[in-house]
């Protein structure tokens, strides 16, 4: 997610799943190709699985890109074929592309080309005023389905709402087209008639585990945006989650996982100070903190803690390793972690972003 899934964020996030697959924001091909790769591809290796995220609509470019994205030690590329901001379409890419399914099919053609690592699409479920649960509307994603999947891709990524190019932002564009659930299933369905390897993802609205274990035997994943960005406590259910087929999705957050995620949270911040001082390169927490604010959420003591993670007086003053160690112990003093096993019920409220 732009501005949000950075390095840092990923570096947390992966804390707390070892399961699970993590994205970058998405990055338009011409950056990788024409500017600060390292800037914008850098990565820590315990954040395999990693997917690339581009956006493009030039194969040759996504293809460049792509390549130079897998010799940087990427997992996965995924194209964006659902950002429906006015800045993305005209640059002719997005949610657009849905619009022009052979040209996408192109794109991922000319990366499976290029690549040997998987491929993969993240769409809508049409545009505008497309009604899937008409015929012909339906048929149009379903084709736009096959298409992507019979030049390569290897997973689809519903976000189960349409994407309205003309007169939402795209903060609305995630609230105001309904989910269709439904449709989703169905078209998962009908696409593994003809496509049986290609896995479908639903994407959308879930905002708890329970939510991803409602539909775990209909789809093949899930991708979790604005709750794992703002109640990222539920990571923790994740592999236990996977392991168990959709069946454990509780998590647990007592007091030892809390320390372990803290001494995780220090010592990656204290790897990051080291590689800015070879770098000569200035170290700013704040960009860290910011996406560990919700970590404490629903618990006592967190306005507190989120108070001090955001405070840049503080934070500006943390120049050492040993400064950061005591800025964390400093923070958690005042928190409170109730019980050995939260209810989920009781931590995660439903976000607006
Ligand atoms: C701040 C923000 C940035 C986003 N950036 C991207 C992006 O770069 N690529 C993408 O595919 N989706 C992006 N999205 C959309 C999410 O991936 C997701 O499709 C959407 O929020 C719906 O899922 P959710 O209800 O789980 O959040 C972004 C969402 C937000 C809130």
């Amino acid at each position: 997610m732009m501005d949000w899934t950075d390095r840092h964020c990923r570096s947390f996030h992966r804390l707390l799943t070892k399961k699970g697959h993590l994205y970058t924001e998405m990055i338009n091909a011409g950056a990788i190709i024409y500017g600060d790769v390292g800037r914008h591809l850098d990565f820590d290796q315990e954040q395999h699985h990693l997917v690339l995220q581009l956006g493009g609509s030039e194969p040759q470019d996504l293809a460049k890109a792509a390549k130079i994205a897998q010799d940087w030690g990427y997992d996965q590329i995924d194209l964006n074929c659902g950002c429906p901001s006015e800045r993305v379409q005209r640059g002719s890419f997005g949610a657009c592309l849905m619009a022009e399914p052979q040209l996408v099919a192109d794109c991922v053609k000319a990366m499976k080309d290029a690549v040997s690592i998987p491929v993969s699409v993240k769409h809508r479920l049409g545009l505008d005023d497309m009604n899937p649960h008409l015929e012909q509307d339906y048929q149009f994603v379903l084709d736009f389905m096959a298409q992507v999947s019979e030049a390569g891709a290897s997973q689809l990524t519903i976000h189960a709402r349409n994407a309205v190019l003309k007169g939402l932002s795209p903060k609305e564009n995630r609230m105001i087209p309904p989910l269709r659930y439904d449709i989703a299933k169905r078209l998962r369905s009908d696409l593994q008639q003809h496509f049986p390897l290609t896995k479908v993802l639903l994407n959308g609205g879930l905002d708890t585990n329970q939510s991803i274990a409602n539909h775990w035997d209909d789809f093949d994943g899930f991708m979790i945006g604005r709750a794992a960005y703002h109640t990222p406590a539920i990571l923790l259910g994740w592999d236990e989650m996977i392991l168990s087929q959709g069946r454990n999705f509780g998590y647990f957050l007592n007091d030892q996982t809390w320390l372990e995620i803290q001494r995780g949270i220090i010592h990656n911040i204290q790897a990051w100070l080291v590689q800015c001082q070879l770098a000569q390169r200035p170290f700013y927490l704040a960009a860290i903190t910011r996406h560990i604010l919700g970590l404490a959420h629903g618990l006592g003591g967190a306005r507190l803690w989120r108070q001090q993670l955001s405070d840049h007086r503080l934070l500006s003053e943390v120049k050492t390793a040993d400064d950061i160690e005591m800025f964390f112990t400093q923070a958690c003093r005042e928190l409170r972690i109730f019980s050995d096993e939260n209810d989920e019920d009781d931590l995660i409220h439903r976000y607006e972003s």
